[in-house]
């Protein structure tokens, strides 16, 4: 696995706004065009209002991603989480992250994504503060920020979570990646790179787009412009 790309500035398109009857060429679309981490948004109806995908869908397109040297990040963005890594990281995922809010044991669902060889990382929704995930850390790889509420595509960036994500950096070891999540597209790509985040997750703003594989060049030429 790549760890170079958990603190570089990558763009992190999520399929979850692609064309799912041609899920592969559109794989293969953003990632001839530079991508090397593909975001896969797992919903269940519990955690969050709407249903997505599973492991059948991760599996699908794993060996692709893999192949073009790059790396499956799965977004869990369900109810007891735990009982769902070893099938994700078996269908091919290589990193996990899981949200705090549907963690009760957050220790051990991290330690389950590491015994599974996943990198990990936690997530806090736009209203969570960031002392949530003070205690766990040392046992992250990146963590994850969210700039909407989760549950759907396309919804607008919440400007107001800006200083957390300022802060998560400043607390965060330089080892750690910093993803940040939703709302992401040209008009919002430089206020995301202000915020000190590496990791950037655009669904609309890249599938949703006429010419997938020009948005993604035109947001990571933005992320080129700072190092
Ligand atoms: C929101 C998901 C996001 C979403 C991003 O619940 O976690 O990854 O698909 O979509 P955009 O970039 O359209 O906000
Ligand atoms: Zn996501």
């Amino acid at each position: 696995m790549n760890d170079e790309l958990l603190t570089s500035y990558q763009l992190a398109p999520s399929i979850l706004s692609a064309d799912f009857s041609r899920l592969g060429e559109q794989v293969a679309m953003v990632m001839e065009a530079g991508v090397r981490v593909i975001h896969v948004d797992v919903m269940d109806g519990h955690f969050v209002p709407n249903i997505t995908i599973g492991p059948v869908v991760a599996r699908a397109i794993s060996g692709q991603v893999h192949e073009a040297g790059g790396v499956l990040d799965v977004h869990l963005m369900i109810e007891n989480p735990e009982r769902y890594i070893d099938a994700f990281a078996a269908a091919g995922a290589d990193w996990i992250n899981v949200h705090v809010e549907a963690c009760v044991h957050l220790n051990m669902t991290l330690s389950l994504i590491h015994a599974a060889g996943c990198r990990a990382g936690v997530t806090l929704n736009p209203a969570t503060p960031l002392s949530h995930m003070q205690e766990v850390l040392g046992d992250i790889d990146y963590a994850l920020m969210m700039t909407v509420n989760p549950g759907f595509s396309g919804q607008d960036f919440i400007p107001s979570v800006i200083p957390k994500i300022e802060r998560a950096r400043h607390l965060l070891p330089d080892s750690t990646g910093l993803q940040i999540d939703g709302g992401i597209g040209p008009t919002t790509i430089e206020a995301a790179l202000d915020t000190g985040a590496n990791l950037f997750v655009a669904g609309s703003a890249v599938f949703g787009a006429p010419d997938p594989a020009a948005a993604a060049k035109e947001l990571m030429a933005s992320m080129a412009e700072r190092g």
